[in-house]
């Protein structure tokens, strides 16, 4: 055993974590794809400063709205998307992922640069790690990345996965989660109620060695929506503990976390939103009533059915 105080053994070291990040590129999961749908994940975003829940939205061009409700932030404050989110805060991000080149990635952001700013800290900062700098050169043909122009807007791909929205046969959402140096396989699995062994099939390991900057797909369980393929929120699916909302912000959903029926009702901002009673009963969407008959008892419910071409669908 070499004696840690030694320096030698630390320049060992140090030069052996230098040669391996020359070498070695983080891994991250990639998911094959060959239809155009796009499907919901999430990204696992840790703040680099504080930040305005407006300016996190806007940083991946998501609803501020659905981003507090992901994290099931209280939406009810007044004025909540000014309302500032403390450094280091971790965020799950809900995003589309697309299918693009015969792989899952998401692409519907953009950043625009300002002064002072490097591809490395767009990427190792302002994303928290999801993308890197060589990633955001190859997606912008970059051939100088030392003269960025300012106001210049970039595109940012970013890692997701869906699995057909399963796990184990189970319904699923899938979190990009950048390994920091603190994890270990384990911590993350206990982390998000799920196992080693199904974070190494998911991710295709072939032992438990993480790395800093790997980018793992932890499947989350989720509730499944059964809207029909024609609305627009079709495949809408929510992690447990977490809310969605949709149909114009006129319609929240919620899974868990006694069951994981997802569960659907008007949203604390149905304000100017169109009438969600279903048909022939005075049941709003959300509603379960009991009725008694000579049959025995009837469990009646109003449940939301999607959003098609504008209008709140009831069943
Ligand atoms: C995806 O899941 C659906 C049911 O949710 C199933 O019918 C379909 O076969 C699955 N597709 C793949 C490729 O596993
Ligand atoms: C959902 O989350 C709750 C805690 O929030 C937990 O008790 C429950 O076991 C979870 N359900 C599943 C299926 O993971
Ligand atoms: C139906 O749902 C609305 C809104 O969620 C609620 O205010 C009302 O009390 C419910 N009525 C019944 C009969 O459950
Ligand atoms: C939605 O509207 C379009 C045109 O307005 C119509 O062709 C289509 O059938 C509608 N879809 C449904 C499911 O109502």
């Amino acid at each position: 055993m070499p004696n840690p105080e030694t320096p030698s053994f630390f320049t060992f070291l140090v030069l052996t974590v230098l040669a391996a990040a020359a070498l070695v590129t983080s891994k991250s999961t990639i998911e094959p794809c060959s239809n155009s749908d796009s499907c919901n994940a999430m990204l696992g975003y840790t703040l680099y400063t504080d930040l305005k829940v407006s300016e996190v939205a806007s940083l991946f061009q998501v609803d501020p709205i659905a981003l507090l409700l992901a994290n099931a932030i209280d939406i009810s404050y007044p004025d909540v998307e000014n309302h500032i989110l403390p450094s280091q805060l971790f965020l799950k991000i809900p995003i589309s992922c697309s299918c693009v080149d015969g792989i899952r990635k998401s692409v519907s952001t953009h950043y625009k640069t300002r002064p002072s700013d490097t591809l490395s800290f767009i990427a190792d900062s302002i994303y928290s790690g999801l993308v890197s700098s060589d990633q955001i050169r190859e997606a912008n043909s970059i051939s100088d990345p030392s003269v960025l122009d300012v106001g210049q807007s970039l595109t940012v791909p970013l890692p997701c996965t869906c699995f057909n929205g399963t796990d184990n046969g189970l319904p699923a959402v899938y979190l990009s989660y950048v390994v920091s140096d603190v994890d270990t396989l384990a911590g993350i699995a206990g982390r998000y109620s799920t196992t080693i062994t199904d974070l190494m099939n998911v991710n295709a390991m072939g032992g438990t060695t993480i790395a800093v900057g790997d980018i793992l797909a932890v499947p989350l369980p989720a509730c499944a929506s059964s809207f029909p393929r024609y609305a627009s929120d079709f495949g809408l699916i929510v992690p447990n503990g977490s809310y969605a909302i949709t149909a114009s912000h006129c319609v929240q959903c919620s899974c868990g976390p006694g069951n994981l029926n997802l569960y659907c009702m008007p949203s604390s901002l149905a304000v100017s939103c169109s009438s969600m009673q279903c048909r022939s009963s005075n049941l709003m969407v959300g509603n379960v009533t009991m009725q008694q008959s000579s049959a025995g008892c009837n469990v009646i419910s109003c449940k939301y059915g999607g959003f098609v071409n504008g209008s709140i669908v009831t069943a």
